[in-house]
């Protein structure tokens, strides 16, 4: 199937890694010019580098580092593809996790920090992009949270707790934007990325494992399909959802988990 979407112009936050980098890969790959970001501009433009050299032949990748918990910052970073593509189509938005861990041990300032990456982010990256994208017609966002919104997740408080938000947002957006712009959100379950590395790692100090090996298998065990999921899975269902292919799908919030959860919904 063709996704009809080559030329066009995204934003992808949060992407010189993991499942953002996986869906910058997906659209650049359908010929979409894509701005990537992240703080630290070295890993950024190897993150460029990495996608532009695997991107269709027409298609334009570019970096631009922000902090996606500065206001201003992101200012900057909605206007790169504006200045550079002369538009803005689909906007993606990913961020880092909040820590994991029990109740017990966060702080009053772990909760406003998790608010503020998690749906901060994303409420000032979308006020200042709406513009652009409604301009198109086609405009999309597809937000990147977690199957923790569907399933709580043990020892990860912030991110069943704060999450919650980003999809009421999602589906908010998904009525008052329409019909120019549609709002989509992607659960993912378990994605072998530097994210999850860092959380096995922090389960091996904690003890819960042996060893990344023994913690990597267990996040694993139990996924119908078998295992920890591939980022370019989630990256591909991002690239369909920002396409006309599903012009259909507006305010749904689609696990991309391999099976994993119990929930009927
Ligand atoms: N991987 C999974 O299986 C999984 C499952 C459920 C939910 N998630 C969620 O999906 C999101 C992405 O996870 P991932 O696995 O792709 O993580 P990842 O591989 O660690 O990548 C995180 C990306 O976010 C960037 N970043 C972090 N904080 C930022 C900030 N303040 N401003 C701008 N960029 C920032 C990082 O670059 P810099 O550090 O250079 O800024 C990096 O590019 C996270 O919210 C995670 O909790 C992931």
């Amino acid at each position: 199937m063709e996704l009809d979407m080559a030329g066009d112009a995204a934003l992808v936050t949060a992407s010189s890694s993991g499942l953002g980098r996986a869906s910058a890969r997906a659209l650049a790959r359908e010929g979409v010019n894509v701005v990537m970001n992240g703080r630290d501009a070295d890993r950024l433009e190897s993150a460029v580098e990495d996608v532009q050299k695997d991107a269709a032949s027409d298609a334009t990748v570019v970096g631009e580092a922000a902090d996606l918990t500065d206001p201003d910052d992101i200012e900057s970073l909605v206007e790169r593809p504006v200045e550079e593509f002369g538009g803005l189509d689909h906007l993606v938005t990913s961020a880092g996790g909040p820590p994991s861990g029990p109740f017990s041990e966060t702080t009053d300032e772990d909760w406003y920090e998790a608010f503020d990456l998690l749906v901060m982010s994303v409420v000032r990256t979308v006020r200042a992009a709406e513009e652009h994208l409604k301009a198109g017609g086609g405009g999309t966002i597809v937000t990147i949270a977690s199957g923790s919104v569907k399933e709580a997740i043990d020892g990860l408080v912030l991110s069943n707790s704060v999450r919650m938000g980003v999809i009421g947002l999602e589906k908010t957006l998904s009525k008052e934007f329409a019909p120019e712009v549609r709002a989509n959100a992607v659960l993912p379950g378990s994605h072998e990325t530097s994210r999850i590395e860092e959380l096995v790692e922090q389960g091996v100090e904690r003890g819960e494992y042996d060893s990344y090996e023994e913690g990597i298998e267990e996040w694993g065990e139990g996924i119908p399909t078998g295992g920890v999921g591939d980022p370019m899975h989630l990256g591909r269902t991002v690239a369909f959802l920002s396409s006309p292919q599903s012009g259909y799908v507006n305010g749904a919030a689609v696990p991309i988990d391999g099976g994993s959860s119990a929930s009927n919904l």
